[in-house]
């Protein structure tokens, strides 16, 4: 981002030479001083940059506020430059700076405002000053925290709250320089009502303060995205030697017999790739407005529970939370356009772990089915947005969140396997992982790595460039072949042909795999007695697999198969994950946009706000 004005080393130096000095809020006019790498940043960590938070926190449910304060400590290399941070909705009481001996008060000075990116936090600093004090409270509601109603809980008797910082709202909760090139260590004291109990993605301290306050402590520097809390009536059943699994008492023990191959898990992972640097691997399971399947906050996963399936049948998401413990929270993505080297490199990380502790033949099923997400994405983005390094200048990177990073991205990796073998892939990834190791990378850094791995004939027989900075999928792309996919293509085929019955279809040994493929291949137009002897077999409208019976209700939405919409209208209300939010509501704008209208008129309170941002330009009003 370019910023910052002349005016800006005016206040850095009145404030040098009158302590405590008392200019007001002043918008600062921009001019290009520096320049930064991050589009999304008002920060200027090349400047001065934060490497340590001290936060003082009260979760206040009544006034669904978080209160309290961080102290940073910054690093400076430029002397008269101020620090500058990250805000968006914050109310700031107090800022304050000096060093370890004490503290002078400042005005709060904001700088530029942006719709998406919140507003940059000024602070000038004297000579010898490196710790700056920011006294603060959230906007109640929106932002990177949802408070939710006791009934929004399994329990529905204790109010809860969690935190999603990725990409860029960790700036709504801390006021911090929210790029993910800059890293920071962190302890945290956080007090609450009684009652409930605060996690955060942390070493958690057994003791309480005489406060009551609970405390963190985070010795490995992460990105903010990274920082992660949640609240709630939450307890916790070990599932291995590293794991606890967290969750409401209603539901930790589904929880917990769904997580138990994590430690397998994590020793594939660490045969690959090299030791968990992380100490301990937990997993949160979240109330079902969680608006993501999971994400990769560190040493605790944040899960949400429709993956609670009973089979352990949706764990490919824990491997793939797992796998960020390499790709992205070890080597981060020095930009939101870096995106895919966390994502692309994560999907490919995740299905080694698969196919390590449940083989082959599940990993391609669920390569197979991630191709056709891509594809999906393919026929209608943008072209620009199907680029593996992706220009986001101006956007809010969530704005163009797709299967690309994640599925174009392991195609990419996979290709590379297919060239020079797991023999050399694995160790230079192992090395990529070790020698970045708590730093950024942008998918430059990588490919010049990439480029030394390979002869001059595997770099043209790769076609790097079309993978990284051309729309869609290079022709040479590696083919992904599941035996047991293909033969459901024959059933499907034969079935949508009258050729076969529902009764007649096999499906002893089938795992939600092959009920998505069979679903996604029937012809759209399939008959309503097709479809309701489907139903009537394999009584799909009651699964209790939130993978089939999404694809399922889709499907019905599609074909206008009535005796399914309750069940549609009691998914749509009670989850909030946007990856099923999303496909549904928009297939039936097309269908029913008055349903569409009405059903989310009365969720829309209970969604996530990425969620509802995302919703909201698909079921516009009338
Ligand atoms: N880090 C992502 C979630 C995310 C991405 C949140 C971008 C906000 C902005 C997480 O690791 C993820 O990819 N989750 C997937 C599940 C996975 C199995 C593909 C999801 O939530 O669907
Ligand atoms: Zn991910």
């Amino acid at each position: 981002m370019i910023r910052t004005a002349p005016i800006l080393a005016f206040v850095a130096l009145t404030c040098l030479s009158f302590s405590g000095c008392q200019q007001v809020e002043q918008p600062l006019e921009a001019a290009p001083m520096h320049v930064t790498s991050d589009d999304h940043s008002f920060g200027n960590p090349s400047l001065v940059r934060v490497v340590h938070a001290d936060l003082d926190w009260t979760l206040n449910f009544d006034a669904r506020q978080l209160m309290g304060s961080v102290t940073w400590t910054v690093e400076r290399s430029d002397i008269t430059a101020p620090l500058i941070l990250d805000t968006k909705g914050l109310s700031i009481e107090a800022v304050e700076v000096g060093d370890h001996r004490g503290l002078r008060p400042l005005p709060v000075t904001f700088g530029e405002s942006h719709e998406a990116f919140g507003s940059s936090l000024v602070i000038p600093l004297h000579v010898g000053e490196d710790h700056v004090k920011i006294t603060y409270h959230t906007a109640q509601g929106g932002g990177g925290l949802q408070w939710l109603l006791p009934e929004q809980t399994a329990g529905k008797k204790h109010p809860f709250l969690f935190s999603q910082a990725q990409s860029i709202m960790a700036r709504s909760f801390l006021p911090c320089q929210d790029s993910p090139s800059v890293r920071f260590t962190y302890t945290a004291r956080v007090r609450t009502r009684e009652g409930l109990r605060p996690v955060m993605a942390a070493g958690m301290l057994p003791d309480r303060d005489a406060d009551g306050a609970y405390r963190f402590e985070m010795p490995q520097p992460i990105p903010s995205y990274l920082l992660a809390i949640a609240c709630g009536d939450l307890v916790k059943e070990s599932v291995g030697p590293r794991t606890d699994v967290w969750a409401e008492p209603a539901v930790l023990s589904r929880a917990a017999y769904e997580f138990g191959d994590t430690e397998r898990m994590i020793q594939a992972a660490e045969a690959l790739y090299g030791p968990y640097q992380w100490e301990r691997y937990d997993i949160l399971v979240l109330p079902p407005s969680f608006p993501f399947g999971g994400m990769e906050n560190p040493r605790l996963t944040f899960a949400t529970p429709t993956i609670l399936a009973g089979d352990r049948s949706l764990v490919a998401l824990v491997a793939h939370e797992l796998a960020h413990s390499w790709s992205g929270n070890l080597v981060t993505n020095a930009t939101w356009s870096d995106f895919w080297l966390n994502e692309g490199f994560t999907v490919y990380f995740e299905r080694r772990i698969m196919e390590a502790v449940y083989g082959k033949a599940r990993a391609e099923m669920e390569a197979l089915l991630g191709r056709q997400d891509l594809e999906e994405d393919l026929q209608e983005l943008p072209a620009k947005d199907t680029q593996l390094k992706t220009d986001l200048k101006g956007r809010d990177p969530d704005e163009a969140f797709s299967n690309v990073p994640y599925e174009k991205g392991y195609l990419f990796l996979r290709a590379i396997e297919e060239i020079v073998g797991r023999e050399r892939l694995d160790p230079f990834l192992k090395n990529w992982f070790s020698v970045n190791a708590f730093q950024s990378r942008t998918t430059e850094d990588f490919l010049g790595e990439l480029g030394k791995l390979l002869s001059a004939e595997e770099r043209t027989r790769l076609s790097i460039d079309q993978w990284v900075y051309q729309p869609g999928v290079p022709a040479s792309e590696p083919r992904i072949v599941s035996d047991a996919l293909t033969k459901v293509d024959a059933i499907t085929r034969a079935y949508s042909e009258g050729a076969l019955e529902a009764p007649e279809i096999e499906t002893a040994d089938w795992t939600y795999h092959h009920w998505l493929h069979f679903l996604r291949a029937l012809p759209k137009d399939l008959s309503r007695n097709r479809m309701s002897d489907l139903d009537l077999v394999f009584r799909l409208t009651e699964s209790g697999n939130s993978e089939i019976l999404h694809q399922w209700l889709l499907i019905a939405i599609r074909t206008g198969y009535q005796p399914a919409m309750p069940a549609l209208e009691r998914f749509l209300g009670s989850m909030g994950r946007r990856k099923f939010l999303k496909p549904l509501y928009q297939e039936l704008m097309k269908t029913d946009p008055d349903a569409a209208r009405r059903i989310y008129t009365s969720a829309r309170s209970s969604y996530h706000s990425m969620a509802q941002a995302t919703l909201d330009d698909i079921v516009v009003p009338r």
